[in-house]
């Protein structure tokens, strides 16, 4: 795939702004303005999006569920499959009608689907109601395109970067559990996946930076933190520093934050000093998603995945046996391209031996510029669909049963927020990522209690707490 270094559309002049003094210089021109963020796909998304409330809130909007109610719409999306782009052209519709009623209406896109060349040309040419497009490296530039709307459609999407922020500002959903980003980009190039498109190459911040971040968090009375990164093992290897990610988790356990966990992990360098520190540290939790994405050794070869089977078994043992009670969860795709009957029946096999305390299951969606959408595909779409289902089928019952395993036990459970089961209950993660509804009062949220679990469903436990 290949982007030109910078497109920007438009001869628009630039200005730097000051982000620290956004709020004194701006504010007053965007008071009593309401803005209306969406956000599609991972947590990497989800975390953009706290930066991106920063900015409108320090320009002085404030935010509203309703997109009617909205002066500015900001839509943060997903290219990972095709039905994440789709769900985004769907909302844009919306939006377009609003702007029929309401011409002043900002609407802006950011996120990895702008990131592709094909969708910036499609935004161009179909979708010049779209004000402001900008890509997953220019995010800072938000609030100077806002300041200046220019007439034309304004579009800031830079191919690649090497650059790391810092001292990025966030307005965080939560004031019990943060995203900190520690690596941005990927250079696996699996061969099905976009994100090393849309997110550029591999970049590790600098561990003293996270470390201070984390301990900002812990003094602002943070329970749980989440390292992020589209590989976190990968983490350091860029900076050729001395430290890689077993010596940033060790030294992150270190400052006493109550709960820790990364995602995500590539089985390829999963080293055993990780194992260790994971099994050393009682703050950091005995959780590891490690998407395993097929179990035929032929499909990971295609898939450019660089683990066998039998590898994979032997960190998946590794783990197991070294982290107590360690829950392992796993990502799936079926259906690649020419992935045959023996190919999938092994992905069972692989789910039948690991027992997965939960895994994610997507059938094989073509991404323009990949190395796989160009793999010739006999695989009809119904005998993908036909084969999610039965993997789904197989995946839930493993759900249940380590569901159940914790049926009568007493576990520990951050409370994050009310439950949607009932207002006389509040819900929680347990350390392994459980989603628990327990019955409670919501004094309970920000806390870390014991829970008595009394029933155990496929996607949730629920519980009392514990006298
Ligand atoms: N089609 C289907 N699933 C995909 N994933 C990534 N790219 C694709 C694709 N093109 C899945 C992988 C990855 C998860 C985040 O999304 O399983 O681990
Ligand atoms: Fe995509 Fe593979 Fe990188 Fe994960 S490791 S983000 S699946 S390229």
């Amino acid at each position: 795939m290949h982007l030109p270094d910078l497109c920007v559309a438009g001869n628009r002049q630039r200005v730097t702004v000051d982000h620290i003094a956004l709020d004194q210089e701006y504010r007053p021109l965007f008071a009593g303005k309401k803005y209306f963020l969406r956000t599609y796909g991972c947590q990497m998304n989800v975390h953009d999006s706290e930066e991106i409330k920063y900015y409108l809130e320090a320009l002085g909007f404030t935010a509203t569920d309703t997109l009617e109610e909205a002066d500015i719409v900001v839509l943060n999306t997903c290219a990972i499959r095709e039905n994440a782009k789709d769900k985004v052209y769907g909302y844009l519709g919306r939006c377009k009608h609003l702007k029929y009623s309401k011409k002043n209406l900002i609407i802006c896109l950011c996120g990895c689907l702008v990131q592709e060349p094909h969708e910036i040309e499609e935004f161009k040419t179909k979708h010049q109601y779209i004000d402001i497009i900008v890509g997953t490296h220019n995010l800072k530039e938000l609030p100077e395109l806002i300041c200046q709307k220019a007439p034309e459609q304004a579009i800031e999407v830079y191919s690649n970067s090497d650059k790391v922020y810092e001292n990025v500002k966030y307005a965080r959903d939560s004031k019990i559990s943060a995203w900190i980003n520690i690596a941005y980009g990927c250079d696996k190039f699996c061969t099905y996946c976009i994100v090393p498109f849309t997110r550029g190459r591999e970049r590790s911040r600098k561990m003293e930076n996270i470390l201070q971040e984390v301990q900002e968090l812990k003094d602002s009375g943070y329970q749980e933190v989440t390292l992020l990164g589209q590989n976190v093992n990968a983490y350091g290897n860029d900076l050729a520093l001395g430290y890689n990610f077993a010596t940033l988790l060790e030294e992150v356990a270190k400052i006493g934050i109550p709960r820790i966990r990364f995602v995500t992990s590539h089985p390829w360098n999963f080293t055993d000093e990780m194992i260790d520190v994971i099994a050393k540290y009682d703050n950091i939790m005995p959780y590891v998603h490690l998407p395993i994405q097929s179990g035929s050794d032929n499909i990971l070869k295609k898939m450019n995945r660089r683990y066998t089977i039998e590898e994979y078994k032997t960190l998946f043992n590794k783990i197991k046996s070294k982290v107590k009670n360690v829950a392992i969860t796993t990502d799936i795709i079926v259906g690649f391209p020419n992935e045959t009957d023996e190919d999938f029946n092994k992905t069972l096999d692989i789910v039948k031996y690991c027992e997965f305390d939960n895994a994610f299951t997507f059938i094989y969606s073509p991404r323009v510029g990949t190395a796989a959408a160009r793999m010739p595909d006999k695989v009809s779409f119904e005998t993908k669909q036909a084969r999610l289902k039965k993997l789904n089928e197989l995946v839930n019952s493993y759900s249940l049963k380590s569901n159940q395993k914790l049926l009568g036990k007493t576990v520990k459970v951050l409370v994050t927020g009310p439950s949607e089961k009932g207002s006389n209950k509040v819900c929680g993660y347990t350390d392994t990522m459980k989603l628990v509804n327990i019955v409670g009062s919501q004094d309970l949220i920000g806390q870390i209690v014991d829970v008595e679990i009394t029933a155990a469903k496929s996607f949730s436990l629920d519980g009392k707490v514990s006298l």
